[in-house]
């Protein structure tokens, strides 16, 4: 069972720790996650002075309603450790592993979050973009129904996906959407969240807007991203639409009636509607009020 997710994951913008520039801009930013990113984003030679740049920014920062994360360097490398122990220090919400691999590459992670007296809180977000994490990915996304591990959300790293397995994607990402959609569905059977894949182009809005439409329609929570310029179109497609919140209360006005109220099953506008749309209205209705 997917539960309404605390929090929106619309958006989630990676800011390379090495640009003070693009670091200055997090607070102003109308994205519901931030990714401050000392892996990919962040080249071999930099990765000292990203991780003290992010300490920085983030060591002092007032907290607004923007859910921090930081992804880190896998902890195998030999920033990983380092990494791990400079996010900590910055108390964001949660820390993305990149590369996670098996179900026991979170789970080092977590001991040694454990051993540093990590607070429960502290989440762990997982990239998923290797061929042997979508083999695995059953038994990573089973951590979620673990409290103890930690896991909150999973995250499609379709550039290394592309990268590790050599397919041209194609139009639409046909090629692709087999692998997203059984990252949303390892999601939905941990109880967890789901984000997409970036967008490279950020040049294309009304291509991007396309891809977080398609996005949303496979199921996931929201899309990672690249570019500031990316993160209203994102929130727009990944917020119910006014017709949806119209179509929910309809069906939960419908259930309101005396009449129906001991019913299972009711006919509304020529249509069935079972109690189980009625959990999925009122999901979409928590969603649109948050
Ligand atoms: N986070 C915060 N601010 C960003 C940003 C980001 N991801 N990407 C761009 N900006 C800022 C720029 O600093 C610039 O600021 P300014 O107006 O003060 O000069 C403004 O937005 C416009 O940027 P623009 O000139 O259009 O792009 P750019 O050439 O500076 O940067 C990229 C293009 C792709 C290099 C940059 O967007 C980027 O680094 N994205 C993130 C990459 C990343 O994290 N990859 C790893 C995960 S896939
Ligand atoms: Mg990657």
């Amino acid at each position: 069972m997917h539960t309404t997710p605390p929090r929106p994951r619309r958006s989630a913008l990676y800011v390379p720790a090495s640009s003070e520039k693009a670091l200055a801009k997090i607070g102003r930013l109308a994205c519901d996650c931030v990714i401050v990113d000392l892996e990919d984003a962040v080249a071999p030679g930099e990765k000292a002075q990203a991780r003290e740049r992010m300490a920085a920014f983030l060591a002092g920062r007032e907290r607004d309603g923007t859910e921090m994360v930081i992804r880190i360097n896998a902890l195998a490398s030999e920033w990983g450790a380092g990494d791990l122990a400079a996010a900590k220090a910055c108390r964001p919400d949660a820390i993305l592993i990149p590369k996670v691999e098996t179900a026991r590459d979170l789970l080092e992670v977590n001991d040694a979050l454990d051993e540093a007296d990590a607070r429960p809180s502290l989440a762990l977000w997982a990239m998923v973009e290797t061929p042997r994490a979508l083999i695995n990915i059953g038994a990573i996304a089973a951590l979620g129904r673990d409290r103890g591990a930690r896991l909150a959300c999973l995250v499609a790293g379709t550039n290394d996906l592309v990268k590790d397995t050599g397919i041209r994607p194609g139009p639409g990402r046909q090629l692709l959407v087999p692998w997203l959609m059984q990252i949303v569905l390892a999601a939905r059977a941990g109880g967890l969240d789901a984000l997409d894949g970036v967008a490279n182009d950020f040049s294309d809005l009304d291509a991007f807007s396309a891809e977080c439409a398609q996005g949303r329609d496979m199921g996931f929570d929201g899309k990672t991203l690249i570019h500031p310029a990316q993160i209203a179109p994102a929130n727009a497609a990944f917020s119910p639409s006014p017709q949806e919140v119209e179509a929910a209360l309809g069906v939960r006005a419908a259930f309101a009636l005396p009449e129906n109220s001991a019913k299972g099953v009711i006919s509304l506008g020529g249509r069935m509607v079972e109690r189980l749309h009625l959990e999925q209205a009122e999901r979409l209705l928590a969603r649109a009020g948050r």
